[in-house]
């Protein structure tokens, strides 16, 4: 197996895939602050759900489920909690925690046992919602929490978000 070291630039996930179909897929494993590593996931999942509805893939669907719902707990145990104890984001937060909620809701109503229409429906309509959820994060949550996290502590998240992914 090609290591990722050997191949600087090119995400582990990509590798999985395309050494071994049956590996867990990775997201990227860049190091940084807690935005830089949530920004990185961001772009995996939005590239493997344009890849899932293209192919219609359901067997990258499934993997791609944990990895997602790791970066939804990640977020929920220790960036989310930050916003809700800051008065001007406590809201804000609440609506992130919804917005997680609304997606595994979807996820859990999705009972196709193949890749037919209704099965893409949902996808679409899930990766609809992902996009709006990452962009409402990158555009309205991280400069809003950059205003009262200092910048050591965005790095501290983000060693403890990626430990807790260990
Ligand atoms: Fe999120
Ligand atoms: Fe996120």
């Amino acid at each position: 197996m090609v290591s990722t070291a050997e191949l600087p630039g090119i995400p582990m996930y990509m590798l999985a895939r395309k050494n071994n179909e049956e590996v867990i897929l990775h997201m990227s494993e860049k190091k940084g602050s807690i935005y830089d590593i949530l920004k990185s996931e961001h772009n995996w999942v939005k590239q493997t759900f344009k890849e899932i509805i293209g192919k219609r893939d359901m067997a990258l669907f499934s993997q791609a489920l944990g990895p997602l719902t790791k970066h939804m707990s990640g977020e929920e145990a220790l960036f989310y909690p930050k916003l809700q104890a800051n008065s001007g984001t406590k809201v804000l937060a609440l609506k992130l925690y919804e917005a997680h909620n609304a997606g595994k809701d979807l996820v859990g109503k999705m009972k196709s046992i193949q890749a037919d229409d209704k099965w893409l429906a949902q996808v679409e309509l899930l990766s609809d919602m992902l996009a709006g959820h990452i962009a409402d994060e990158e555009t309205n949550v991280f400069p809003a929490a950059k205003k009262f996290i200092s910048e050591k502590e965005a790095m501290e998240i983000g060693r403890a978000y990626q430990n807790r992914k260990a």
